[in-house]
């Protein structure tokens, strides 16, 4: 096999989850430590990591289709060495290598952390593929955060056993795991000094997370956020993606005690049929969903709820997704993200009869969302006249306009003089279906 010219740039794109953006940082520090520079927006890169998801539609199809361009110069003008990570890689690892010549090395999600190996062995000549899944090594190679936006993602949980009949989570990611208390708070006061104000804590199944606290007593998410809220200059904290049978009353608790966990909560229902979610393996009904809601309402009356949604599950019919509509008002979602079914392959309800017809699902779909974009208007009209901190992410489209992040996790955007990071004082002015305008208090700094 030929040598091949070490990459001086590199380009991470990341699609999917929040996990995975986090997983495309990590990655692109770990090619920082090899001295690998990000390349310039418009510029080629030498290397580029296709960091994949494999959760819905045709993903593997993407995959070669962003390699076909990458190699025959449609995205850049030079083909670069190419990495395939992600759930994808995890999945189709062997068949990526057999079908692509152009991909040089080919990384699972568990195993990304020898990424610097590989590429030694890539500049060779050599084809690697990495797929292993040992259990948290990963966390422990990577190296300190030195550089962070506002608002940080912090992986504290990944894996799922689960296994919800449509999923493919529980097989790219594997069984739970939770990363250990004392290293969480080790890089949340890092990702602090390096700029964060926002922590999300990430996992598959964040609210599953457990572990030791440094007097040896077992804990669970609540307590690990008590602790995070005590670093110094750690202004917000936030949790996703959880699952309805990992609550416990200190969760919901907590949502009433600590002031810096924002008063969000994602949490996907899939479906309002018992029929449906009993056939999912979701293990909860629609009823003991809304009574759980009901109880993070009480102990904190203006929380947004989000939550996922899947149409068309195999045998779903109308009647029963009628009852996900009813489900849908009875909740009035601040923001939902709603999906038609994909079967993945190798999950147990690609083969279950009763197939539901694309044209179906999209009616079905279409409906859902019209219901779920009229809640969000609705939420955001609601939050009219509120003065709330909104912390500083971006610039906006125009000159002097500055965007960011309600704690009702809606995007503000504004006129004044902040700076990114900031939590600016705002009153929420007006509201669209996706942002609001707000207009800056003085004193504009919280
Ligand atoms: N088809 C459609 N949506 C899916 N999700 C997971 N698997 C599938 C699938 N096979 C959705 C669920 C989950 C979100 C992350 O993706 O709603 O909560
Ligand atoms: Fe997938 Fe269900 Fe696990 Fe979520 S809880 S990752 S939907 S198997």
């Amino acid at each position: 096999m030929k040598p091949i010219d070490p990459p001086k740039t590199y380009r991470v794109k990341s699609f999917g989850c929040q996990m995975n953006v986090y997983d495309g940082e990590r990655m692109a520090e770990l090619l920082a430590t090899r001295g690998i520079t990000p390349a310039a927006d418009g510029e080629d890169a030498d290397l580029v990591v296709l960091n994949t998801c494999h959760i819905r539609e045709k993903a593997a199809e993407k995959v070669y289709s962003d390699i076909g361009r990458l190699t025959k110069g449609k995205t850049q003008k030079k083909a670069p060495m190419i990495a395939v990570a992600g759930c994808v890689a995890q999945a189709e690892g062997e068949e990526i290598m057999a079908r692509a010549p152009a991909v040089s090395m080919v990384v699972g999600p568990q195993a990304y952390h020898r990424l610097p190996e590989m590429l030694d062995k890539a500049v060779q000549g050599e084809r690697i593929t990495d797929t292993d899944m040992p259990a948290i090594a990963k966390f422990d190679s990577l190296p300190q955060r030195r550089r962070s936006a506002p608002g940080a993602f912090l992986t504290v949980q990944e894996g799922c056993d689960k296994f919800c009949t449509y999923c493919v989570v529980p097989y790219t990611r594997g069984a739970e795991i939770s990363r250990p208390y004392r290293d969480l708070i080790i890089e949340a006061q890092k990702l602090v000094e390096a700029g964060a104000r926002e922590i999300t804590l990430l996992g598959q199944n964040v609210n599953a997370w457990s572990g030791e606290d440094v007097k040896g007593a077992a804990i669970g998410l609540a307590a690990l956020i008590r602790d995070l809220a005590k670093v110094d200059g750690l202004r917000r904290i936030r949790y996703t993606t959880s699952h309805p049978n990992d609550m416990d009353d200190a969760l919901i608790a907590a949502h009433g005690e600590v002031e810096k966990l924002m008063p969000y909560l994602h949490l996907p229902v899939q479906s309002g049929s018992n029929r449906v979610l009993k056939a999912m393996n979701r293990s909860h009904t629609a009823e003991s969903y809304l009574k759980l809601l009901e109880r993070f309402r009480e102990v904190r009356p203006d929380i947004a709820l989000s939550g996922d949604f899947i149409v068309g599950f195999p045998g779903e019919t109308e009647a029963e997704f009628e009852e996900t509509l009813s489900l849908v008002d009875a909740v009035k979602y601040s923001a939902a993200y709603s999906f038609k079914y994909s079967p993945r392959p190798g999950t147990p309800a690609a083969t279950m009869e009763g197939q539901i017809a694309a044209e179906v699902m999209d009616e079905r779909l279409q409906r859902l969302q019209s219901a779920l974009n009229r809640d969000q208007l609705a939420f955001n009209q609601a939050s009219i006249g509120k003065t709330c901190d909104v912390l500083v992410e971006r610039r906006g489209k125009f000159d002097g306009q500055w965007l960011g992040k309600s704690p009702w996790l809606q995007s503000v955007w504004f006129e004044g003089d902040v700076e990114i990071g900031d939590l600016a004082r705002v009153t929420l002015a007006e509201a669209g279906p996706n942002s609001i305008r707000g207009e800056l208090l003085q004193p504009a700094l919280a």
